[in-house]
């Protein structure tokens, strides 16, 4: 059972004030303005259903699957493709990454890329977790739930194997 190696983390309380909190700075930003969300799959995929309920702000939402390294048989060098493109023209609009977390860096420096190339009006990047010392490019969130150490983490979307993405609450793994 992969719980058995887990510690808690973050609890389900400390998820909800977060996203509160980051909804709320999003809201001021953006006054009213309709945003485009973009979900990289997986593991976005709790933390966006929470975060656009929680967005009182006119809204879209649209997702994108990339190859990772996370990805059996993949080198961590390996170029990231696209699996799964968005298919809402995004020219002129208001663009916002909803990422879980951040690690590298890579998946999203590709994909801001990739989306740039579409003429949105702004593009920004709002994650759940940063993990700023494992930082191989050079990119940084606009908005930040949290700022973690070095660890990985499941659940929340979150997974170790494909596995927890489904439990509650955020834990880290025991080395
Ligand atoms: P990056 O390109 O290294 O920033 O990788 C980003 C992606 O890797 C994230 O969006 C997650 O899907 C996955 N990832 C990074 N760190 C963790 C972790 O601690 N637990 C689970 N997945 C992670
Ligand atoms: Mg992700």
């Amino acid at each position: 059972m992969l719980k058995e190696y887990l510690i808690p983390y973050i609890t389900q309380d400390e998820i909800s004030d977060m996203i509160d909190g980051l909804a709320r700075e999003i809201e001021s930003d953006y006054q009213g303005r309709e945003v485009i969300l973009i979900c990289p799959l997986k593991g976005s995929t709790l933390f966006a259903s929470d975060l656009m309920r929680k967005l009182d702000l006119p809204q879209k939402i649209d997702f994108v699957q990339l190859t990772s390294a996370s990805l059996e048989g993949e080198p961590k060098d390996s170029t990231i493709k696209i699996l799964k493109d968005i298919s809402t023209n995004i020219a002129g609009k208001d663009v916002l990454i909803v990422e879980e977390i951040i690690d590298e860096g890579r998946t999203l420096s590709f994909l801001k890329n990739r989306l740039l190339a579409s003429g949105p009006r702004s593009l920004k990047i709002v994650t759940l977790l940063d993990k700023p010392a494992r930082r191989a490019i050079n990119i940084r969130p606009d908005y930040i739930g949290r700022t973690i150490e070095d660890r990985f983490v499941v659940g929340y979307g979150m997974d170790d194997g494909e596995m927890g993405r489904n439990y509650k609450e955020i834990y880290f793994l025991k080395n």
